[in-house]
């Protein structure tokens, strides 16, 4: 199992929104992870081949994804970032609904959907109507219907936004126990939706694939180091100005400072371990505004 990107280019009028990603993905789950606008939706829509690249090609297993055609969408799971639904439908009629267009037999969609709705905890609300349901159990639902068709490639669009805490380690946990025996790709710009589920992580940045690895891998690839350095108030604003900042914890008349510096910042820094939010910070970070700082205390 295979799929490959090769140089993959697309542009809306004179932006280009994917910039030449190369890349091979084969089971396990990708987190794909950038800020808005870093382009993951066209890409995953052109993985989805609801959207041709302008250049470059997608393989899977040798054979480009738009030849296969109906053949590769039968391997396919998606849930977009906009998911449509049917408000008035309930939870079992709008998969069964889903089910009957996916081509699947009702027999064999009954079983399925028994079984979807248990693994991912819906399986007491499945007479709720569509529009009834909460944020969290609208992107479970969503999940039940990429799955349908047992797809070998999972493909999830932002599919933790707007959940709580609580739903969040649900759905990771969801997420490892659907990723056996096939490729899971994820994009999020939330660092610890993907920290210890995805096996590998592709940073995004303007179009480009900034970075790839495993999380260690990434964390290590930080050019710096990570300081802890006590400050007064009145000297924030100043180390927000010249340093990559990536946590401020308020302190009794001061704050404590995440620094990311390859020198040591102030007197008494203390090194620190890296994160993968460091890492998120050092490749995507613009050095904070002093006013958006002082807007938020
Ligand atoms: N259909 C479109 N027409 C014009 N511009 C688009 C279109 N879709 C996306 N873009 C632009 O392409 C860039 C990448 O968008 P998108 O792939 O949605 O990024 P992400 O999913 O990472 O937020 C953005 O600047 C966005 O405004
Ligand atoms: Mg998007």
């Amino acid at each position: 199992m295979e799929l490959k990107m090769n140089t993959l280019t697309k542009e809306f009028q004179t932006l280009r929104a994917v910039n030449g990603i190369s890349y091979t993905m084969h089971n396990g789950v990708y987190g794909l992870l950038g800020v808005n606008g870093a382009g993951k939706t066209t890409l995953m829509r052109m993985l989805c081949t609801l959207m041709k690249p302008d250049s470059g090609s997608i393989t899977w297993n040798g054979v480009d994804i738009f030849k296969l055609d109906g053949e590769y969408r039968k391997l396919l799971g998606y849930l977009p970032q906009e998911f449509g639904f049917y408000p008035e439908f309930s939870v079992y009629d709008y998969l069964m609904y889903i089910a009957s267009i996916k081509g699947l037999r009702p027999t064999t969609a009954k079983k399925r959907i028994e079984t979807l709705l248990s693994q991912v905890g819906m399986s007491k609300a499945r007479n709720k109507k569509m529009k009834k349901l909460s944020g969290g159990m609208k992107r479970r639902v969503g999940i039940a219907q990429a799955m349908l068709n047992d797809p070998k490639i999972l493909i999830l669009d932002e599919p933790t936004a707007g959940l709580d805490p609580n739903e969040r380690i649900r759905f990771r946990n969801l997420i490892s126990e659907l990723s056996e025996d096939r490729m899971v790709l994820l994009s999020t710009h939330i660092v610890s939706d993907i920290e210890y589920i995805a096996n590998e992580i592709l940073l995004m940045k303007d179009g480009s694939l900034t970075l790839s690895g495993t999380a260690e891998e990434i964390i290590a690839s930080i050019p710096e180091k990570i300081w802890n350095c006590t400050v007064f108030k009145s000297e924030i604003s100043n180390y927000m100005k010249q340093y990559k900042i990536s946590n401020i914890k308020t302190v009794a008349d001061g704050a404590q400072l995440r620094v990311i510096s390859l020198e040591s910042p102030c007197e008494h820094a203390v090194l620190e371990s890296a994160t993968l939010e460091d890492a998120f910070l050092y490749y995507f970070g613009e050095k904070a505004e002093v006013n958006e700082y002082d807007a938020e205390i």
